[in-house]
């Protein structure tokens, strides 16, 4: 039987609804992310969608609607305990000490948890270029080398839901395209992930399903290919 079958979804929303202050921005939001599955959220500026990774990581409480990681309710837990339930947010900015090397950037995800050893060697397989320059003060690398490190510290927490919004951001087409490599690797450990991504194309090309969201409101879910005429109508501009 088909892992999806059996294992409870990585994360489920039903019925979201969340905002800033008075201002509600998800309305009603259904979205699951089946275990082992790859997902891309995507829509236009302004719909949503990191607000839907602040709920999903616990940093935005739901105001309405259930929230299930691991097929468990988990509304009104705090991102720390999202964390230690495998739920993996790389933040924006990228969360790495830019005045510290890489080298100790990979020794602090040990600090904060997870079991220190290892975490470095299997970074430094994973990213061969980490290795190379683990000398390096983090903020001093290149955009694309910092989100390789991000990357790295946020596996080293050993995740059970990744949760990525817009890796791509500021970096050349090569090293997306690395980037999104791992990423499917990762999806292949049975690491369930969802991302959000500018670059449709990069992100149906790896994902399992993919959810258009609208104005706060998912407005289509299903396969890439099911999906992808109604987002270049909605919102890259017209026929293909
Ligand atoms: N901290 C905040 N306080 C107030 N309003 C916010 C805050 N963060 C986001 N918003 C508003 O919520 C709406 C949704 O924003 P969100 O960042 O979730 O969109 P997005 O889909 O991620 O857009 P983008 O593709 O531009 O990143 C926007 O109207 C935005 O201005
Ligand atoms: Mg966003």
């Amino acid at each position: 039987m088909p892992d999806t079958l059996v294992k409870a979804p990585a994360l489920e929303l039903r019925g979201v609804r969340a905002g800033y202050g008075r201002i509600q921005v998800l309305h009603d939001v259904d979205l699951l992310v089946p275990a082992g599955r790859v997902v891309a959220l995507l829509g236009p500026n302004g719909a949503g969608k990191t607000t839907t990774l602040s709920v999903a990581s616990g940093k935005l409480a739901a105001t309405a609607g259930h929230l299930h990681v691991g097929g468990q309710h988990v509304n009104g837990a705090s991102a720390a305990a999202l964390a230690r339930a495998g739920v993996c947010r790389i933040p924006e900015g990228r969360g790495i000490f830019p005045t510290l090397t890489v080298a100790e950037n990979l020794k602090l995800v040990g600090f904060l948890g997870s079991k220190a050893d290892g975490v470095a060697d299997t970074a430094y397989e994973r990213f061969p270029v980490l290795a190379q320059r683990r000398g390096q003060l983090a903020g001093t690398m290149s955009g694309g080398e910092q989100q390789m490190l991000a990357m790295a510290r946020a596996l080293g927490s050993d995740p059970g839901l990744l949760l990525l919004d817009e890796i791509s951001m500021g970096l050349a087409p090569k090293v997306v395209a690395d980037l999104y490599e791992v990423v499917g690797q990762l999806a292949a450990t049975g690491i369930s992930v969802l991302l959000v991504e500018q670059f449709v194309h990069t992100a149906l090309a790896i994902a399992d399903y993919a959810a258009l969201m609208v104005n706060g409101r998912i407005v289509r879910m299903g396969e890439p290919a099911d999906v992808q005429d109604a987002i270049q109508e909605t919102y890259l501009g017209g026929g293909r």
